[in-house]
């Protein structure tokens, strides 16, 4: 059994049996355990029950210390302020459970997986075909990746879906554009691939949406143009299949710049559901939860009104005929549930689609798709903000491409290795450099909760002092640099030594890990763990500088801080994996 009862757990279930056993009432009653500033663990349900049970509470509290079982786990429990129970953790416990962490030869530092998994459909990095990507697709991609990996942490059973936006209206403005301008993309073009081939097609499709928009014969075509593609028009496919294909050389070359694995096959755009959308409209229908309004296919709701307070509808089938975002969106539901048997459909999606999310959700929920066994959730995330505190444009004011934004952060930090670098070649600056930038974007995306807005901020990404990517990343290295000097010393616990402070709040914060995991990936909140590797980092720099390691006092005390150096550098390693960032040996 790898898997280690944290001490918060045990102290836990200590004071909970002590509670039922004073207050039989109370059998079952959560002590409420934090964290605490003034002990290592406080409790402060004692409150509550005291008042239910008519009890004078700092009474009730001094009962339940007396029935405490100390020794092992608990090395002290006393009753302070108006009835909360400060409980000390016996020095031996904690070198203890590290050394069972350990000791977990899965890597997984003993942390347990969920109770009950299930499956989980996670649509995330959806870039939309023959348009360069922008930053509102970092975040997808960056968050969804972190949650993917929590999740499968946990034993969750995870399905990851593209949903590339490749099918609709603008395809046939692209395809009819093409055609009528054969020589826009010449057999010069045809050489390239990657970022500049993708680059000639977001030309190419900026010219086309001008047309469109100016020219309504032009106009006309291209609408003609989707219907050919959507009854599978032979030659229009042809050209539809080259602009797929030209975008996903170029989605892989960021994905890879981003050190991300994609696979092909998890890519199912918008286009994968085409041969579900008729049966989605005609289920909607027989159902009633959809109706026909000026020939359109749509869902009213009593509370999403227009300007003008007159509802506005999500609409299934436009009244030519054709499908939209929406009906891929509720086949694609369809196909997750009843095919892919998921029990949880996640998206993680930008803030600014949370009204389409709501209605497909509830329309999904009408037609019996989505009920109490298998719910549908948008992970929202808020803009990328310019140092001004505006969305992020380019002094143009166009939007920034991904692609130079990664550059650029790739290039600070190569310059911060740079600087420290002591032994590293120029090809390990390169590749370090690599790490710390894409780990300094990654980072800063992910420590901000999601749902709100963050500055993009590159000096401040790649600062070595704070809250930083890099910040945890040197601490790892300077662990692992220890490690490596101290020669024929090696790690070994001995819980028979007393821990100072600095030592003792190093582990308790190492052995809660597992419960942080579990947390972040219950809430889908990457942040609750970067906050917990920032606050391990902080704890290992206090112990550093207070208790040496090599010339620690006795031989055991050396081997004992070196295995808690280590606990920290694993900890960090695989935390820092769960946000998918890398961890150099050396920096
Ligand atoms: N391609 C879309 C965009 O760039 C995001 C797709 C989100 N996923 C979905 N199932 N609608 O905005």
């Amino acid at each position: 059994m790898a898997s280690v009862t944290s001490l918060s757990d045990s102290v836990q279930q200590r004071l909970a049996s002590a509670l039922s056993a004073t207050l039989p009432e109370a059998a079952g009653a959560d002590p409420l355990l934090r964290r605490s500033d003034r002990a290592d663990f406080q409790a402060n349900g004692i409150l509550a029950l005291a008042k239910k049970a008519k009890a004078n509470p700092r009474e009730l509290a001094a009962r339940v210390v007396s029935q405490v079982a100390t020794g092992d786990v608990i090395a002290d429990v006393e009753v302070s302020g108006p009835g909360f129970l400060n409980v000390t953790v016996a020095d031996r416990a904690i070198t203890g459970n590290l050394a069972a962490r350990y000791a977990d030869d899965t890597g997984r530092l003993g942390v347990p997986f969920a109770a009950d998994p299930g499956t989980t459909v996670i649509d995330y990095a959806q870039p939309n075909v023959a348009k360069e990507m922008h930053v509102g697709h970092l975040r997808s991609a960056v968050i969804g990746d972190s949650v993917v990996q929590l999740l499968e942490f946990t034993g969750e059973s995870v399905v990851r879906r593209h949903h590339i936006g490749d099918w609709g209206t603008q395809f046939g403005m692209l395809i009819q554009y093409l055609d009528e301008h054969p020589h826009e993309l010449d057999h010069k073009d045809a050489q390239v691939t990657g970022e500049e081939a993708m680059s000639n097609l977001d030309r190419l499709y900026k010219a086309a949406r001008r047309l469109f928009d100016s020219d309504e014969e032009f106009k006309t075509r291209a609408r003609r143009r989707v219907v050919d593609l959507q009854a599978g028009d032979e030659h229009t496919l042809a050209m539809w299949q080259r602009f797929v294909d030209e975008s996903k050389i170029y989605f892989f070359s960021v994905f890879e710049k981003l050190d991300m694995e994609i696979r092909d096959a998890d890519i199912v755009g918008e286009s994968g559901y085409n041969d579900m959308l008729a049966e989605t409209c005609r289920l909607l229908e027989e159902k009633g939860v959809a109706v026909r309004s000026e020939g359109a296919l749509c869902v009213f709701f009593d509370d999403v009104k227009g300007p003008d307070g007159k509802p506005v509808p999500l609409i299934v089938q436009k009244s030519d005929g054709g499908y939209g975002y929406a009906a891929t969106d509720l086949s694609a539901i369809r196909d997750r549930v009843f095919n892919l048997k998921a029990d949880t459909l996640l998206y993680v999606v930008d803030a600014r689609q949370s009204l389409h999310f709501k209605m497909v959700f509830e329309t999904a929920r009408r037609a019996g798709w989505l009920n109490e066994d298998v719910k549908a959730l948008q992970l929202a995330f808020g803009t990328v903000l310019g140092k001004d505190g505006k969305p992020f444009k380019t002094r143009e004011g166009e939007t920034v491409r991904l692609v130079d934004l990664l550059d650029e952060a790739i290039e600070r930090a190569s310059a911060v290795v740079r600087e420290k670098a002591q032994d590293l070649s120029e090809e390990e600056i390169a590749e370090r450099g690599a790490q710390v930038g894409i780990g300094a974007v990654k980072y800063a995306d992910l420590s901000t909760s999601a749902n709100r807005d963050y500055k993009f901020d590159l000096d401040q990404m790649v600062s070595l002092n704070g809250d930083t990517s890099v910040y945890l990343q040197y601490a790892y290295a300077r662990i692992r640099s220890i490690l490596r000097k101290a020669g024929e010393a090696h790690p070994v616990a001995h819980p028979e030594l007393a821990l100072t402070d600095a030592e003792r709040a190093l582990g308790l914060h190492a052995d809660a890990f597992a419960e942080t995991v579990a947390e972040a990936a219950a809430e889908y909140a990457p942040h609750k763990l970067t906050a917990y590797l920032y606050q391990l980092a902080s704890l290992y720099t206090s112990f550093y500088d207070k208790c040496p390691v090599l010339k620690a006092e006795s031989p055991e005390q050396v081997e004992n801080r070196l295995f808690l150096c280590d606990v920290t550098a694993r900890t960090l390693h695989r935390g820092m994996a769960l946000l998918g960032i890398r961890t150099p040996e050396k920096l």
